[in-house]
C-alpha cells in the first residue's frame, strides 16, 4: 500500500536508497547503472561532491526568500553565468522550477511582449508535430505528442503544428537535404500566411528533438531560415533547450550549432543535473526592455521561483562543467560513442539512425530505434 500517486498507478517502483556516480542503489542494495541520467538529467552523475557542497553552503547560508522582496546573490551570479555564455543578446534570466514552467513563462513573456506592443491581436503559437514541450496545460497544447494529449485536448488552447525537422523520417528517397529543408521551411510560412500573421505570436521547437523523436537534429540550415522567417512576419522564435541544452551537444546552448540567436530559450534537466528543480527562461534584450519600458513588470510568478538552492546547485553544476571542460568531453567522447554505436549496431535491423551520438554526453538517447513498420533507407 502507498499513499504515493506513482506514474503506474499498478506498480511501486523500486525505492532509491542512494545514488552515486553512475548508480542507482535500491533499498536491496540492488545497483542501477543510470546509463539514461533518469531522463537527461543527471549530467554530472549522483553525489558530485562540489554540487553538495554548493548546496550545504547554500542552505546553512539562506535556503529560501520570496522573490517578490529580495533577491540573492547566487541567483544573480547564475543569471550572470547563464547570460554571460548565451548566444548573441539572450542577457536576462528567469529563474523557475522545472521545463513546463519554463516553457509556460516563455509563452506568457511572448504574449506580453506583443500586448505591449501594441498588437494584443496577436495570440496563436505555431509549434510542430511529434514535440513536447512539457505537461503543464500551456505546453501541452502546443507541444505535438498525441498521446500525452488525447485526453486534455478539450482544455487545451488551439495551436497550428508543422512538420517537425526528421529528415531520417521524411526526407523522400533522392531529396537532397537542402530541398527537404526547403519544404519545411515553405510549410511554416503556408501556416503562417494561413493563420494570418499578424495573428502569430511565435514558433515554437526543439532544437534537438529528445522527449517525443529520440534525439533528432534539424538539418544544416533549418534554424537559419526559420529565424529569417520569423523576421520576416514580425515573430518570436522560441528555442526548447530543456532537454538538449546545458552541453549535452557539446556547446552550452544547442542552437550554437546553428549560429541563430532565438528570441526565447527554456531550459530545464541538465541546468540543474537533478541537484534540484529547477528551469530557467532566457529572452532577449529587446524582449525584456519592451517590458520594462511598459508596465514595468512581467505578470507572471511562482513561490519558488529564483529558489536559492536550486541556484546554488545549477551554478554548480554549471562550474563544474567549466571548470572540467566537460563540454569538449562531450564531442570527443560523442565522436567514440557515434563510431562504437555504428560499429556495434550498423546493419541491426531494429537501428535505422545513429544520426545524433554526438549530441550526447552522458546519456545514451542517441540511436534510434526503427519501428517495426518502417523500412531503413540508408
Ligand atoms: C524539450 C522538453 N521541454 C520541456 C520538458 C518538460 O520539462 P519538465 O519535465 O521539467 O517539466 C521536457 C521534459 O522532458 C522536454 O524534453
Amino acid at each position: 500500500m502507498t499513499h504515493l500517486i506513482h506514474r503506474n498507478l499498478r506498480l511501486v517502483p523500486p525505492v532509491a536508497a542512494s545514488a552515486a556516480g553512475m548508480y542507482v542503489r535500491d533499498r536491496h542494495g540492488k545497483q542501477y547503472l543510470d546509463a539514461s541520467g533518469g531522463a537527461a538529467v543527471s549530467s554530472l552523475g549522483h553525489a558530485h561532491p562540489d554540487v553538495l557542497a554548493a548546496m550545504h553552503a547554500q542552505i546553512e547560508r539562506n535556503a529560501y526568500a520570496h522573490t517578490a522582496f529580495f533577491t540573492t546573490g547566487v541567483a544573480e551570479e547564475l543569471a550572470d553565468h547563464l547570460a554571460e555564455h548565451a548566444p548573441g543578446d539572450l542577457n536576462h534570466v528567469y529563474l523557475v522550477s522545472g521545463g513546463s514552467e519554463a516553457f509556460e513563462a516563455a509563452l506568457k513573456l511572448a504574449r506580453q511582449f506583443f500586448v505591449e506592443g501594441g498588437q494584443p491581436q496577436r495570440s496563436v503559437f505555431i509549434g510542430r508535430r511529434q514535440s513536447y514541450h512539457g505537461n503543464t496545460l500551456g505546453a501541452l497544447a502546443i507541444g505535438g505528442n498525441e498521446w500525452r494529449r488525447q485526453h486534455f485536448a478539450p482544455l487545451l488552447l488551439d495551436a497550428p503544428r508543422v512538420a517537425p525537422c526528421y529528415e531520417y523520417r521524411d526526407r523522400a528517397p533522392g531529396q537532397s537535404v537542402a530541398d527537404y529543408t526547403a519544404g519545411l521551411i515553405a510549410e511554416l510560412e503556408a501556416c503562417i500566411i494561413a493563420t494570418g500573421p499578424e495573428r502569430v505570436i511565435g514558433f515554437c521547437a526543439e532544437t534537438v528533438v529528445g522527449a517525443t523523436g529520440g534525439a533528432v537534429p534539424p538539418t544544416p540550415g533549418y534554424f537559419k531560415a526559420v529565424r529569417a522567417l520569423c523576421d520576416r512576419y514580425g515573430m518570436l522564435l522560441i528555442a526548447d533547450e530543456v532537454m538538449c541544452g546545458m552541453g549535452r551537444t557539446g556547446t552550452l546552448y544547442a542552437i550554437e550549432h546553428d549560429g541563430v540567436v532565438p528570441d526565447l530559450v527554456t531550459l530545464g534537466k541538465g541546468l540543474g543535473a537533478g541537484y534540484q528543480p529547477i528551469g530557467a527562461l532566457l529572452a532577449r534584450d529587446h524582449v525584456v526592455a519592451r517590458l520594462r519600458d511598459g508596465s514595468g513588470a512581467f505578470l507572471h510568478g511562482h513561490t519558488y521561483m529564483g529558489h536559492p538552492v536550486a541556484a546554488a546547485a545549477a551554478l554548480a553544476v554549471q562550474q563544474v562543467i567549466q571548470r572540467d571542460c566537460l563540454l569538449g568531453a562531450v564531442t570527443v567522447r560523442g565522436t567514440t560513442l557515434r563510431r562504437m554505436l555504428h560499429q556495434a549496431f550498423d546493419g541491426h535491423p531494429h537501428v535505422g539512425d545513429i544520426a545524433a551520438a554526438v549530441c550526447c554526453w552522458r546519456w545514451n538517447w542517441c540511436a534510434s530505434a526503427t519501428p517495426r513498420n518502417r523500412s531503413r533507407r540508408r
